[in-house]
């Protein structure tokens, strides 16, 4: 499949002096826990295996200490692992050289960090221009680069502003502007929104959506909150204790979790708003009434029956029938609770 921007294969990252003796502990069934009892290592990630398609935005959750930081942080090299492989377009990075990995950075690779780490002596403009700087691009290209990403995301009028002077929100916009400035193919952001106050974070996720519509790019997103991973992925991973517990699209996670940990990260979801109709329609194409768009949320579909006063009606795909929904089932699957016990 071409369409594979990042494949992880049997990654994993163990912190102590002998790593790479700890694997076949592993193998043989020790836990993060009797790892670090027995042995005195930190297991960091464990077996990761999985595949992140071009322009997606593949999100990461898991509880603190998972190993969301690490996976991460594997992507750009800030991290070797204690074995497996990273293959990005056909290369396997693990393999690059260290001026490799230094062009790997410039050029296709970005971050975004939750502390902003922004360069504090630096203005706006200074900040933006420091990927292109390290490109080697000439100053009018810089400057036409600057006033372009200025402009997307919102900082007109701040160009000669230092980061002290602006809000939180402002500075993730330089944060974000300076990691999309280089044109890489790649973001990596590493909780980037936690720091802000929730209208704040709101509206950056806002951004970032319509940013993406039309950048396309690549993006590794790690967050705690659901509605954040619900609203920008097209691919959530859970990781629980360094190992990917599961991984699928957002309507897949609430709809069947794997297990009561991933189910508790989904129990407070308010499901008639983040439940596609498609995702739990039947079958049946022999029932009467409205038809209603596949993508629809349940919420809606629920409005369309009862503005109709019917019972069920025609789920549709670009207007063609394709399944059938009830009252009843939707209802029951707003109630359903999503934890297993
Ligand atoms: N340099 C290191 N040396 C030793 N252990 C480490 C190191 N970096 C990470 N770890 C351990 O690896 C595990 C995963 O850490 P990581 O920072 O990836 O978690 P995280 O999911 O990002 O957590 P948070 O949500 O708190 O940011 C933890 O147990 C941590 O203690
Ligand atoms: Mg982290």
């Amino acid at each position: 499949m071409s369409n594979i921007k990042i494949s992880v294969k049997n990654l994993y990252k163990i912190f102590g002096d002998n790593p790479s003796e700890m694997i076949e502990h592993l193998e043989a069934g020790y836990t993060k826990e009797s790892l670090l009892k027995e042995f005195g290592h930190v297991l960091g990630l464990r077996k990761i295996n999985m595949d992140i398609l071009q322009s997606d935005t593949q999100v990461i959750m898991g509880l603190s200490g998972s190993g969301k930081s690490t996976l991460v942080r594997h992507f750009n090299r800030l991290i070797t692992p204690t074995t497996g492989d990273i293959i990005i377009d056909d290369e396997n990075i693990i393999k690059k050289t260290d001026l490799e990995i230094r062009n790997m950075r410039r050029h296709k690779i970005s971050m975004v960090f939750q502390n902003f780490a922004l360069f504090p002596h630096r203005t706006v403009s200074q900040n933006i221009a420091y990927g292109l700087i390290t490109q080697g691009l000439e100053q009018g290209k810089i400057n036409s680069k600057i006033d372009k990403w200025i402009d997307k995301v919102g900082l007109n009028g701040f160009e000669d502003h230092y980061p002290s002077q602006l809000s939180g929100g402002m500075q993730q916009r330089v944060g974000l502007a300076r990691a999309l400035a280089t044109d890489g193919e790649i973001i990596l952001m590493d909780e980037p929104f936690s720091a802000l106050d929730p209208l704040i974070r709101e509206e950056m996720q806002e951004v970032l959506l319509k940013l993406q519509k039309d950048i396309q790019k690549t993006i590794i997103f790690i967050t705690h909150d659901l509605d954040e991973a619900l609203k920008l992925g097209d691919s959530i991973a859970i990781l629980n204790n360094g190992e990917i517990v599961q991984k699928g699209s957002p309507q897949n996670i609430i709809l069947r979790p794997i297990n009561n940990y991933v189910a508790k990260f989904t129990k407070n979801i308010n499901r008639s708003r983040v439940i596609q109709v498609s995702s739990i329609m039947d079958d049946d194409l022999k029932v009467n009434g409205p038809t209603i768009d596949g993508n629809m949320l349940i919420e809606n579909a629920l409005e369309v029956l009862s503005e109709k006063g019917s019972l069920t009606g025609i789920v549709t795909h670009n207007s063609k029938p394709i399944g059938s929904v009830n009252l009843y089932k939707l209802i029951k699957v707003i109630n359903q609770p999503a934890l297993i016990k």
